[in-house]
């Protein structure tokens, strides 16, 4: 523990100020590393179980807000999820197509996957009435890109700004099958019609322009659904009506959430790290073939497969990193690493292109302006690009206040960078990494050493 390089400053009961200053004559990361579940998995595992018929049992379980958002909405509509925690969750479902109407405003918070993903499911029980809505961030992001198609299944849904916006109203309906050509690889989106289309009755399929994570087909089908899966064309089919049974769900450490720590071994000098329990999916890696572009020194142990998802322990040692180009398929399996990659390309000799990544802009916040203007305010060389940023490294970064702009990732982020920093850095509202990594602060004062 290192009290003197971290410290947080609670300000009027809600809003964290996380301050970082590492020792002038610098500090290095030492340790293992825990790393809580896999978000992407432990809502979808809260999901089927709700949905499903009989128990469900999650192991792993991510503590985080998002989750937790997840499992008040089920619970609203008449699913019994016991006590959250890491340990042990029991989920009593309560079969496909008996959602219950709520009394009240479902609230997904800050979470873009719970509301997406739950539309899917509201929009297809008919004879129900739902409102949703979410915190000032997810009211402000797109609901479109899952309206639209459910509307082409017959969904009625109203909202604000021609149903872009939440808050939702939705009428359940009885929808018909569609074959939707996503004009975006996002999971999301595909997960969402999936999930409409489990009471649907007949084939629904989704094409995405590249493969987005797969955590949804891979637990549907251990859940009972049929899906055929097209790999060439990036097409999922699920057939309705489904019947879904309740399952043992393992959830694996999330990668993203790794990704701190794979980025802070590799630049923080004289580090060696190793992250236990790292989900590595396929549709997930991006970050390590990118950080390998880059030439970090990053081993896959212990390589083995748990309930239905590949897992490893990943080991980085620091050392020197190059520029590289992140363009292309490879966005949607790393989407939520860029902010973190952008912190390795800072410290990359030669300019690093990241492309093909609008999507930024919608998340929790405009990452790649929010990124840019941080790592500037540091004395950084980025360049915003309407999908992505140029970024040459070789700048020292020096020490100031920042801001998250309340986005979970840009918080975790700014810290890592803060650790290479000359100085003192504030980062402000540092209370959003709990989202998605409530121990983040502890576990980052655990592994420093100098
Ligand atoms: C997620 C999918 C991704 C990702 C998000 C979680 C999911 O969003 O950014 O954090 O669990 O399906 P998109 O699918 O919209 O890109």
């Amino acid at each position: 523990m290192s009290p003197s390089v971290i410290t947080v400053e609670t300000k009027e009961n809600v809003s964290q100020n996380l301050v970082i200053q590492p020792p002038a004559s610098g500090l290095s990361l030492q340790g293992r590393i825990q790393i809580p579940g896999d978000k992407s998995i432990s809502h979808r595992a809260l999901m089927l179980g709700a949905i499903a018929q009989g128990q469900t049992q999650i192991k792993g379980l991510l503590l985080g807000e998002d989750p937790c958002s997840t499992a008040s909405c089920f619970q609203a509509m008449g699913a019994e999820i016991s006590e959250l925690n890491s340990e042990l969750v029991t989920v009593t479902g309560i079969s496909l197509g008996n959602l219950q109407e709520p009394a009240d405003v479902l609230n997904a918070g800050n979470s873009g996957t719970t509301m997406r993903l739950m539309l899917g499911l509201l929009a297809s029980h008919p004879g129900r009435f739902f409102t949703v809505t979410g915190d000032s961030s997810l009211r402000s992001r797109p609901m479109s890109r899952v309206v639209k198609p459910l509307q082409q299944m017959g969904a009625q849904i109203w909202g604000r700004q021609g149903t872009s916006l939440a808050p939702l109203a939705i009428s359940g309906q009885a929808l018909k099958p569609i074959h939707y050509h996503s004009p975006i690889a996002s999971a999301q989106v595909k997960s969402c019609i999936l999930l409409a289309g489990l009471l649907t009755e007949g084939q629904t399929t989704v094409t995405e322009p590249a493969l987005s994570r797969d955590h949804s087909e891979r637990m549907l089908r251990t859940f009972g659904a049929k899906l055929d899966i097209d790999p060439q064309t990036n097409s999922v089919t699920i057939t309705g009506p489904a019947q879904l049974v309740g399952q043992t769900v393992v959830v694996p450490g999330d990668i993203s959430s790794a990704a701190f720590w794979l980025v802070a071994g590799a630049i923080v000098p004289n580090s060696d790290l190793v992250i236990e329990n790292v989900g590595v999916n396929s549709t997930r890696t991006g970050i390590l073939e990118a950080l390998a572009m880059m030439g970090a020194d990053i081993q896959l142990l212990n390589e083995r497969e748990v309930a239905g998802e590949p897992v490893a322990d990943l080991r980085v040692r620091s050392g020197r990193l190059q520029s590289c180009t992140i363009a292309g398929e490879i966005i949607p399996r790393l989407i939520d690493e860029i902010p973190i990659l952008a912190v390795a390309a800072v410290f990359a000799a030669g300019t690093t292109v990241i492309k093909d990544a609008a999507e930024l802009r919608v998340k929790e916040s405009d990452r790649i302006a929010v990124m840019a203007q941080q790592l500037n305010k540091m004395g950084a060389k980025v360049t915003e690009l309407p999908d992505g940023m140029e970024i040459t490294g070789g700048t020292p970064l020096v020490a100031t206040d920042l801001d998250s702009y309340t986005d979970h990732r840009i918080a975790m982020s700014l810290a890592i960078a803060a650790l290479v920093a000359t100085g003192k850095t504030t980062i402000h509202r540092a209370e959003a990494a709990s989202v998605s990594y409530p121990n983040f602060i502890s576990t980052l004062q655990s592994v420093i050493s100098h």
